[in-house]
């Protein structure tokens, strides 16, 4: 490349506008010193070249790494880095004008560590004003305060909110055939206008969930007129169709509610409706306090208390069946991207790297959890995981998984 020097360089066209800035000091230098030899020309020229090519490089390298930077912060590959590597949001990108998007967690002192991976993956994926509600009971917020405080978790902005149980008298009751006592925490999110109250929109989110997009791209879901909320579909994507254990195919109205009962059957809701799922979605308030949807929800869960509306195979979550019939054909949906969920249905992988690493948010719904012995995908929740520094909440673990990991 430095064979014509008759006041040229032929410069490989990758070098690009760099190498052209520079070539023209090197002419200037070259007119200055004409009488000098060929050869001489020729050596300080090829020493200049190369300490030119390792600027460059330099430069490519700077280059890289802070649109690697961006990538980080803008989309959703981050899930694969370990957490040391993505930058803190700087705290001036997050300004007091921007609107604020509410995002609504129920943490439960048994699954703690769950709610912590949800939110530092939440914060750490967006540059958007987000405030945190983490639903608690009265046992759990210190615990919770002392978690949060830890450096990783420093500039969240969050509230806790003590979710009263007392609102749940007469709505709810022990299953004994499931031998399972009621979580109240899961109904917190049939609640939202009181936890939430000066919020017109708000997100909820169960806390067995990542997030690897900017949960912004959610918070801007379009809600049609008159719909109070937004889920995904069952039916939607490559999430359907599960056989969730014991519970036969969930994933139509039939699946949740007991069309046996009259009650159910004056609705006329078509029995193959599909199915929504109530662990992500985003909720307009404002539709939410007009159609009464609290007092709604709170009426089916006196009746099912009453009458038994919900299907016998119905496996753990009783949220859903009072959503799905007041929700029959009166909500918007939300992207599949955003609720790729059953990761926790079974110990297996269901989906390849590829998808996994491209869902904007993954749900481990089902009986394994990722913070359990058992799970799958649990290395791409663990990067998300904060040790808990009162050593109250520890992952299970097998030995030899957390050797791999480390
Ligand atoms: C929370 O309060 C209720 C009654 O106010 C009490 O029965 C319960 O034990 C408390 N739970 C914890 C974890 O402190
Ligand atoms: C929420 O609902 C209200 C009342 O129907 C409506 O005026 C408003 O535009 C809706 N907001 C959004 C963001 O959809
Ligand atoms: C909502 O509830 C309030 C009081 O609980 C009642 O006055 C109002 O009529 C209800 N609105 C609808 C649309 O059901």
């Amino acid at each position: 490349m430095l064979r014509h020097l008759d006041g040229h360089f032929h410069v490989p066209a990758d070098f690009g506008a760099c190498f052209c800035f520079v070539g023209l000091k090197t002419n200037i230098y070259i007119r200055q010193k004409r009488k000098m030899s060929f050869r001489k020309v020729n050596i300080i020229i090829l020493v200049l070249v190369v300490a030119l090519f390792l600027l460059v490089l330099h430069h490519n390298f700077l280059g890289l790494s802070s649109l690697l930077r961006n990538e980080v912060s803008d989309s959703g590959i981050v899930g694969f880095q370990p957490i040391d590597f993505v930058p803190n949001v700087p705290r001036q990108a997050v300004d007091g004008r921007q609107e604020e998007i509410p995002v609504v967690i129920a943490a439960s002192e048994d699954r703690l560590g769950g709610a912590i991976a949800a939110i530092n993956s939440i914060q750490h994926n967006t540059r958007s004003n987000v405030m945190f509600y983490i639903v608690t009971l009265n046992g759990t917020a210190d615990h919770l305060r002392s978690w949060l405080s830890s450096s990783t978790l420093k500039s969240i902005r969050y509230k806790i909110v003590d979710f009263d149980t007392k609102l749940l008298e007469g709505k709810v009751k022990d299953d004994p055939d499931q031998g399972e006592s009621v979580k109240p925490l899961t109904f917190a999110r049939f609640y939202l206008p009181i936890l939430v109250p000066s919020a017109k929109k708000a997100i909820y989110m169960d806390d067995d969930i990542i997030v690897q997009g900017d949960i912004l791209a959610l918070y801007n879901t379009p809600l049609k007129p008159g719909h109070a909320a937004a889920f995904s579909e069952d039916c939607d994507s490559a999430s359907t169709k599960v056989v969730i254990r014991g519970a036969g195919n969930q994933y139509n109205y039939i699946g949740y509610l007991d069309y046996k009962k009259e009650r159910i059957r004056k609705l006329s809701m078509k029995a193959s409706t599909c199915s929504f799922n109530p662990g992500v979605f985003v909720a307009n308030l404002t539709e939410w306090k007009r159609q009464n949807i609290t007092n709604q929800l709170e009426k089916w869960m006196k009746l099912n208390v009453e009458e038994g509306l919900y299907s016998r195979t119905l496996a753990g979550s009783t949220t859903t069946p009072p959503l799905l019939i007041v929700f029959y054909q009166q909500h918007s949906t939300i992207d599949p991207m955003w609720n790729v969920r059953h990761l926790g249905s079974s110990a297996g992988k269901r989906y390849s790297p590829q998808f996994v690493k491209a869902a904007k948010l993954l749900h481990w719904n089902g009986h394994f959890k990722p913070w359990g012995r058992t799970a799958s995908y649990s290395d791409v929740w663990e990067k998300w995981y904060i040790p808990d520094p009162t050593g109250k909440f520890s992952l299970i673990r097998r030995h030899m998984e957390v050797s791999n990991t480390k």
